[in-house]
């Protein structure tokens, strides 16, 4: 089985899930910068991850336009995994049928650029001023604007047993 990781990371995160994954699957994980169609035609497995911004999954439009064969999707986001809204990302990405997975990433403050940090902040002022916070709210009312790490390699395991499964001999 011919697998290839492809991920698209602005602060690290999604890049050290995609090294896992690759890494469990004795394969490799490139950047999507680094990425052209031929590769992805050679390859029958391909699993796509991509950092979240604004609930969209970065990246994911251009491996769509590569029309990969099998295509498998993880996304890497700051929202812990016991409140994110998996359904509303899935839909919003028009994800259908292809199998998805959330990966809790985190924030790496220092290496954003100062408009995404003062917008951060700004978002992290009115969901605190909001009254009645779902939980999405409270955790942006806490955690904007901090640096914090809650990737683990644990969260990998639903994807790596989904790919496993699907080219195992029936
Ligand atoms: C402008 C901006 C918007 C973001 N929007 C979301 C979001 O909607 N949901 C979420 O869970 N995380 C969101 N995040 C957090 C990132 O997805 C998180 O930091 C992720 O771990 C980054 O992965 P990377 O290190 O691979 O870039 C946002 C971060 C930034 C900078």
């Amino acid at each position: 089985m011919k697998r290839l990781v492809v991920y698209q990371s602005g602060t690290g995160f999604t890049r050290q899930y995609a090294m896992w994954i690759a890494d469990a699957l004795s394969c490799r994980a490139v950047d999507l910068k680094q990425t052209t169609e031929n590769m992805i035609r050679e390859h029958e497995q391909v699993i796509f991850g991509g950092w979240i911004m604004g609930n969209m999954i970065r990246g994911l439009d251009k491996i769509n336009k590569m029309n990969p064969g099998h295509l498998y999707v993880f996304a890497v986001g700051s929202t812990p995994d016991d409140i994110v809204d998996t359904v509303e990302i899935k839909e919003l990405n028009h994800l259908g049928d292809t199998p998805f997975f959330y990966m809790p990433g985190g924030f790496r403050f220092e290496q954003l650029n100062f408009m995404t940090r003062r917008m951060l902040k700004i978002l992290k002022r009115s969901a605190a001023k909001k009254e009645n916070k779902n939980p999405q709210e409270q955790y942006m009312a806490n955690a904007l604007g901090t640096s914090f790490d809650h990737s683990d390699k644990k969260y990998t395991e639903p994807l790596l047993a989904c790919c496993l499964k699907d080219s195992s001999p029936v």
